[in-house]
């Protein structure tokens, strides 16, 4: 009977804090970014991901996702073209009249499922093709050549072969299956491009090491590509050259995901698509939480 109850009670209060938790995540953590009701943009960031890696961060996530990635192993492919407005992230979400339709995308559907793949299998088909539209391509929407469905998702697909991530990096030895300092990669897109370019990384909070996960370049509105402005939030710069991935340590640039390392990734960091400083808000979320919750188990 004691037993029950203080099963009930336990319950009820792991809920309660759970909600408090949620409601201070709000209204302190969280910075999820807000439908901007306008249009008002600089350039483009063009985001390209190495699969590999957003696969490793996929299955890491929850167990029993699953990716697909592209036949071509040393593909890059595209995570998206985002309108951003200097020094700061967005405009996001804008208002606009053209709807998300799978159907426009018939016409460069196999193109998509191999450059601008879903690396995350078990969802559904359209999902993240849905989301970059409704996120950036409504913002895009307002320039001729990005006014519809299907133009932003050609002009993604001809950006990601004018930029071969793959093949600038394959001309200067870098191949995966290794690891680099930080600076041979970046001088050698930044050689190629003759532009500032921007790299992401994600960390192995265990191992704490890197892997190389997106190469961004930026394009100013006629399309010329323009350096990267190190000051914008969304590239996430501690310092030095204009990169979040360790300029301390080599990064790994993946050639597998073998099942063996994949308990390796099981503490990656969870990737918050672009939302920023969600990642350090849900962290203190989660160790608060788990902080609290042990503490009832401890205590009740
Ligand atoms: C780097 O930035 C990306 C995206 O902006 C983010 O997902 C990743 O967690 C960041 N990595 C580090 C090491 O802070």
């Amino acid at each position: 009977m004691l037993k029950k109850l203080t099963g009930k009670v336990r319950l009820i209060l792991v809920f309660s804090f759970s909600y408090l938790l949620d409601f201070g995540e709000c209204l302190a953590f969280r910075s999820k970014p807000q439908p901007t009701p306008y249009h008002d943009f600089d350039y483009f960031i063009f985001s390209q991901r190495w699969p590999l890696t957003t696969c490793a961060e996929w299955e890491a996530t929850k167990s029993g996702n699953t990716c697909n990635l592209p036949q071509d192993k040393h593909l890059w492919t595209i995570h998206g073209i985002w309108p951003t407005k200097t020094g700061q992230e967005g405009p996001l979400f804008c208002p606009s009249s053209i709807h998300f339709n799978p159907d426009e995308l018939a016409p460069i559907i196999n193109d998509l499922t191999t450059y601008w793949v879903n690396v995350e299998a078990n969802t559904k088909l359209n999902s993240f093709w849905a989301h970059e539209w409704k996120k950036h391509g409504t913002c895009a929407s307002v320039l001729p050549l990005l006014d519809s469905v299907t133009n932003y998702f050609r002009m993604g697909l001809k950006w990601n072969r004018d930029y071969d991530i793959a093949s600038i990096l394959s001309k200067e030895g870098i191949e995966p299956g290794n690891s680099y300092d930080v600076a041979t990669i970046y001088n050698a897109i930044k050689n190629s491009i003759n532009k500032e370019p921007s790299i992401q990384c994600v960390i192995d909070k265990e191992t704490k090491e890197s892997y190389i996960s997106e190469i961004r370049i930026c394009l100013d509105k006629n399309f010329q590509v323009i350096d990267c402005n190190p000051t914008n939030p969304i590239h996430r710069i501690r310092f030095g050259l204009n990169t979040n991935c360790s300029q301390k340590k080599q990064v790994q640039y993946i050639a597998s995901i073998t099942p063996t390392s994949d308990t390796n990734y099981r503490t990656i960091e969870k990737e918050y698509i672009d939302y920023q400083g969600e990642y350090e808000g849900h962290m203190r979320y989660l160790s608060l939480y788990n902080f609290l919750w042990t503490l009832m188990w401890l205590t009740l």
